[in-house]
C-alpha cells in the first residue's frame, strides 16, 4: 500500500471497505438502485472505482463522472460513449460470443443533441436509445452503471438551464430504474460530493429519487484507522508506536482515509527534516499545521459553499462555520438568532443546517442542541483563512 494523498485509490492502495462494499452488493443483489451518501473526501470514489476493478460474476461495471456535464445532453453523451468504449466493449465480450453479432444490430452511429441514431437511420431520444441498447444485450449481462457527481449534473442544469429542465432529468431518470423489464439487467449507483437530497429539494422534488436505497459511507472506525495508519507508516518508514497513533487519531478525530494519509505525509517530512525514523508526540501538532497550509486540499470546503448557496444563504453558512471554528461549538438556539439577524426564512435557514450536516462540516452527534465540525483540520484551517 503506498501513501496516496488526495488521489482516488486503486488496486493495493485501496484499504478494503468490507462493511460498505457488503452492503452496496447487497443492495444490487435485492435488485435496488443506490445512492451512495458521504461528505466530501470519505472515499466514494475510490469504493466505486474498487468495485468496478473486481465485479462480483455476472456483473460487467460502467463508471462515469459526470461534474463537468451542464445539460442532459451532455449528461447522456458522457454515458453512451462510456458504453461504447473498448474497455466495456471487451468487458461484455467475455460474457458473449454473440456480441459481434448485438453490436450490429444495436449500431450506434451518431450522438447530437436531437438524440442517438442507430445504424438503421432511426434516431431517438436518449433514455429510448439507452432502453434499446439495453435490451439489446444478452440476458446473461448485468449492467451497474456507477454515476459519479450526479448531483452536480443536476445542479448544473438547476443554474444553466432551470429547474423544470432538472425535473425533467430527475423524471426521465426515475422512469429507467422504475422500468421492470431494464431494472432486472441494469442497476444504478449514484454518489457524488455534493448531497444530492439536498440539490434535489431546491427543485421541490425529492419524491424523484425517494426509490433509491441510500448506503452510508462512514469514516473508518478507531479499530480499522488504527491498522490503516499502522500499513502507512510502513510504507513511508518511518516508526510511530500504538501510543503516539493513538494521539495522533485523537487529534485527527474525523478518520477518512484521506486526513490519515495527510498526516502520515507531513510526519515522513518532519522525520525526514529531523533526521530521526521514530515519530514522537511533540510531532503531531506541527503536522497538523502543516496539513492545513495546503490551500489546495481545503479551499474548496469554502467554495462549494459559494457555489451551492445564495449569497444570503452563503453569508449565513459562513457565520455560522466561523463562530463555531472560533468557540467549538454553537447551540441550536444561538443558530436561530443568527438566522432571524440574516432575516432568513425558518425553513430556507434549517436546509442550510442541514447540508451543512450532510456534506460533512458540521455534526451534533453528542449532544442534539450544538454543533461542532466534524475534522478538527478542517476546524484549523477555517479558523486560520475564513474567520480571520
Ligand atoms: N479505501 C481507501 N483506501 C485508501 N485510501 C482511500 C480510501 N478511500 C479514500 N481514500 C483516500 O481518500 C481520498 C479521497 O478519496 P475519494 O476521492 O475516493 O473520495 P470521495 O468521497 O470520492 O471524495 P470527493 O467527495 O471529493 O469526490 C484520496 O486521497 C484517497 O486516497
Ligand atoms: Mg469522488
Amino acid at each position: 500500500m503506498k501513501n496516496c494523498v488526495g488521489q482516488v485509490v486503486r488496486g493495493d492502495d485501496f484499504w478494503n471497505r468490507l462493511h460498505e462494499l457488503a452492503s452496496i452488493w447487497d443492495a444490487v443483489l435485492n435488485g435496488s438502485h443506490v445512492l451512495l451518501v458521504a461528505p466530501r473526501r470519505v472515499g466514494k470514489t475510490s469504493i466505486m472505482r474498487h468495485m468496478q476493478d473486481n465485479p462480483k460474476e455476472g456483473y460487467i461495471i460502467v463508471y462515469i463522472d459526470t461534474e463537468s456535464a451542464d445539460s442532459e445532453n451532455e449528461f447522456w453523451h458522457k454515458l453512451f460513449n462510456a458504453l461504447m468504449e473498448e474497455e466495456f466493449i471487451g468487458r461484455v465480450k467475455k460474457y458473449t460470443q454473440k456480441f459481434e453479432h448485438i453490436l450490429e444490430e444495436i449500431n450506434i452511429k451518431n450522438i447530437s443533441t436531437k438524440g442517438v441514431t442507430f445504424g438503421d437511420d432511426t434516431t431517438v431520444d436518449y433514455a429510448t436509445a439507452f432502453e434499446k441498447l439495453i435490451k439489446g444485450l444478452d440476458n446473461e449481462i448485468k449492467l451497474i452503471i456507477m454515476i459519479d457527481e450526479f448531483a452536480q449534473t443536476v445542479e448544473n442544469i438547476i443554474k444553466y438551464e432551470d429547474e423544470k429542465s432538472a425535473e425533467s432529468f430527475l423524471r426521465t431518470h426515475r422512469a429507467l430504474r422504475q422500468n421492470t423489464t431494464l431494472s432486472k439487467q441494469v442497476t444504478f449507483i449514484y454518489a457524488g460530493s455534493i448531497g444530492l437530497e439536498s440539490v434535489v429539494s431546491k427543485t421541490g422534488a425529492t419524491k424523484l429519487i425517494n426509490d433509491l436505497n441510500s448506503i452510508k459511507v462512514k469514516p473508518l472506525t478507531h479499530k480499522d484507522a488504527v491498522a490503516f495508519t499502522k500499513l502507512l507508516a510502513k510504507s513511508v518508514s518511518i516508526d510511530i508506536s500504538g501510543d503516539v497513533i493513538k494521539e495522533l487519531l485523537k487529534e485527527i478525530e474525523w478518520f477518512i482515509p484521506f486526513y490519515i494519509q495527510l498526516l502520515i505525509q507531513e510526519l515522513k517530512t518532519l522525520s525526514r527534516e529531523q533526521g530521526t525514523k521514530t515519530i514522537e508526540s511533540k510531532m503531531i501538532k506541527e503536522a497538523m499545521a502543516m496539513a492545513i497550509s495546503h490551500q489546495n486540499l481545503f479551499a474548496n470546503w469554502r467554495s462549494k459553499l459559494k457555489d451551492g448557496f445564495k449569497k444570503k444563504g452563503y453569508l449565513y453558512a459562513k457565520e455560522i462555520l466561523n463562530i463555531i471554528s472560533e468557540e467549538d461549538t454553537l447551540s441550536s438556539l444561538q443558530i436561530q438568532n443568527i438566522a432571524s439577524k440574516h432575516k432568513l426564512d425558518e425553513d430556507y435557514a434549517k436546509e442550510i443546517i442541514h447540508s451543512l450536516e450532510y456534506d460533512g462540516y458540521i455534526n451534533n452527534n453528542d449532544d442534539v442542541k450544538e454543533y461542532r465540525f466534524n475534522s478538527p483540520l478542517l476546524k484549523q484551517w477555517w479558523y486560520k483563512n475564513v474567520a480571520n
